[in-house]
């Protein structure tokens, strides 16, 4: 991997730290660029408590001046506002110097706006001085977000001891594990007999960390018009099929991608149909009256992508298994998918693989985004600079043997229900193995939509790794320059036959579509250039348009299979 990614923090200490390694010299980059995502991850309805306390804020400790990258590691810091009502459960000093009232070192300074808050306030509520339930323990530890684990009636220990000494009970240990959660097997690996030491690693509170991270690599990708964006396409049994996959007729892109992102950040789900979010939300707040947790899928679409970007030569290289390995590594998230993923497996292959088409790239003005040596060779704002190959469809995801194609990436993610359940799982106590019925824990009752953010960043890191294998540099002007030449080499990559210099054909098979039917060779995808395109296509053997429709069981490479050109190079 070109970059290096470490975070460190735990869910109610100070803060959360990233280290970014090998971000390229001067990259314009601000906090603003960082803060929108990790506005965008605290949203979404189903969101617990934590959510009202943290307003997510970074600083930049290193690596950048002047709003400029400087090349060396990126360091980001975001401060934990609820770290004010846990200064003595999660100091770093031993515990009896923090008895002892050596206290903690003062917070460091965050950004304008992320001062932390007064000692009476809490993540999950109101302070323990608002709420005598909240008064010492064990009663207090029924209030918790995701990281603040099942209250124990476990042997007495030191934190105990802690916890009747000072009266916070955030002192207390915690030794009931949540069923679904890393309590555990994290507590027998390690042989921490406070499950706190595992649960405040554990907690997703970590991903805001790397959403910091990812928006330094979504600011280097989008420099070059690649754009990442994510829905959700099912919560619990609501689901809507994904909007992408269905082309239009001879390969036209299915959707706006600006259009799709409005339409997902405007729902309370990051859902782009109105009417299933609406469903969505019924779904979550029924779950949540029952003291019920809800899992879902969401869908990451890649617009812009070059092609060449991964590599079929060894395991480790291949992209669609980079992409899919970080995105199981998100917490909760339990199966991934490229393309058609699962679908894939029930389909013929003339149904699956997305038939093969050229059109003379650059005919068309660059769309705003879109780099114009990129429009040169092919990019158009949904399909990234491929000399002008294209795909009928995209069962693929955007990648064959391990490369992009210069279609879009669509990789989706299945999220579990969260773990911390009000209707309680039966459990046992970490040290006395006594079974008791696991502790209400106030929590996410479903954290898809900011799951799915989280995974626009993994993807976002992953990509530039990528990107930087393929066009690396010192700096960003140095990988401009590889990635222009790149586009150069792709916009003369097809060197017209003598006697057929036309532009703005669809060369080939000119009616596969998603859902088209025959006799529409030349429709959307190609129009202004059907006459061209189709004469293209005989020239080069393939048949003149009136396919059968790809979509619908018909010859997927066209109306004549022996007919030569695209659909004869096959391995
Ligand atoms: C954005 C996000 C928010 C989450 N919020 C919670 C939460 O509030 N409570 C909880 O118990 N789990 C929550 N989780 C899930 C846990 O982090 C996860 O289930 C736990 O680490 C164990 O999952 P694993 O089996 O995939 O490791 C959240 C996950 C994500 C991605």
């Amino acid at each position: 991997m070109t970059l290096r990614l470490l975070t460190a923090g735990e869910s109610h200490g100070p803060g959360l730290v990233a280290v970014l390694e090998g971000i390229p010299y001067g990259l314009p980059l601000t906090t603003a660029d960082i803060d929108r995502d990790l506005a965008r991850r605290q949203l979404g309805y189903g969101r617990g408590g934590r959510m009202k306390i943290e307003r997510d804020r970074v600083r930049f400790l290193g690596g950048v001046r002047h709003g400029r990258t400087l090349g060396g590691p990126i360091a980001l810091w975001i401060p934990n506002r609820d770290w004010a009502n846990w200064t003595l459960a999660m100091a770093a000093e031993p515990l009896d110097a923090v008895l002892a009232g050596a206290g903690t070192p003062p917070l460091p300074p965050g950004p304008p706006g992320t001062e932390v808050e007064g000692a009476g306030a809490s993540a999950e509520g109101p302070g323990p001085k608002d709420g005598a339930a909240e008064k010492g323990t064990p009663a207090g530890l029924g209030r918790t977000d995701e990281a603040h684990g099942a209250g124990g009636t476990g042997r007495a220990s030191a934190a105990r001891q802690g916890a009747a000494a000072t009266g916070d009970w955030r002192m207390e240990p915690v030794t009931r594990p949540r069923p679904g959660h890393a309590d555990l097997a994290g507590a027998l690996k390690y042989g921490a007999r406070d499950i706190r030491d595992i649960l405040e690693r554990a907690s997703a509170r970590e991903t805001a960390a790397r959403v910091a991270a990812g928006a330094v690599a979504r600011k280097l990708l989008s420099l070059f018009g690649v754009r990442i964006q994510s829905y959700v396409l099912r919560i619990g049994q609501v689901a809507i099929p994904s909007p992408v996959l269905a082309y239009g007729e001879g390969g036209r892109p299915p959707v706006d991608p600006a259009r799709l992102e409005a339409a997902t950040e405007a729902s309370p789900v990051r859902c782009p149909d109105p009417e299933a979010s609406q469903r969505m939300v019924e779904a979550i707040r029924a779950a949540g009256q029952a003291g019920d947790t809800l899992g879902g899928v969401f869908e990451i679409l890649v617009t812009g992508v070059p092609v060449g970007l991964g590599s079929h030569v060894t395991g480790d290289r291949r992209l669609e298994g980079r992409l899919a390995g970080a995105l199981m590594a998100l917490n909760a998230i339990k199966g991934v998918e490229v393309g058609l993923g699962f679908a894939a497996a029930a389909l013929p292959g003339s149904q699956v693989h997305d038939p093969i088409g050229y059109r003379p790239p650059g005919a068309t003005p660059p769309p705003p985004g879109v780099p114009a040596e990129a429009a040169r060779a092919g990019a158009d704002g949904w399909r990234g600079p491929a000399a002008g190959f294209f795909r009928y469809r995209n069962g693929a995801g955007g990648i064959e043997g391990g490369i992009t194609n210069g279609e879009p990436l669509v990789l989706r993610a299945a999220m579990k229900p969260i773990a911390t359940l009000r209707r309680r799982l039966p459990s046992a106590d970490l040290l006395t193995g006594e079974p008791f019925e696991a502790h209400h824990e106030r929590s996410d009752v479903c954290a898809v939509p900011a799951a799915a953010v989280v995974a626009e960043a993994i993807v976002a890191l992953e990509l530039a790794s990528a990107w930087l294998e393929k066009f690396g540099g010192d700096s960003v002007d140095e990988i401009r320059r590889n990635y222009a030449a790149y586009c150069q080499r792709l916009a003369t990559w097809v060197r017209p036959a003598a006697g057929d210099d036309k532009a703005g054909g669809a060369r080939g098979i000119g009616g596969i579509g998603g859902t088209g039917g025959a006799g529409e060779a030349g429709g959307a995808g190609a129009r202004g250039a059907a006459g061209q395109g189709g004469a293209a296509g005989r020239r080069a053997g393939a048949s003149p348009g009136g396919t059968p429709p790809a979509g619908t069981g018909g010859s997927a490479d066209g109306g004549d299979p022996a007919g030569g050109g695209t659909g004869r190079e096959a391995r």
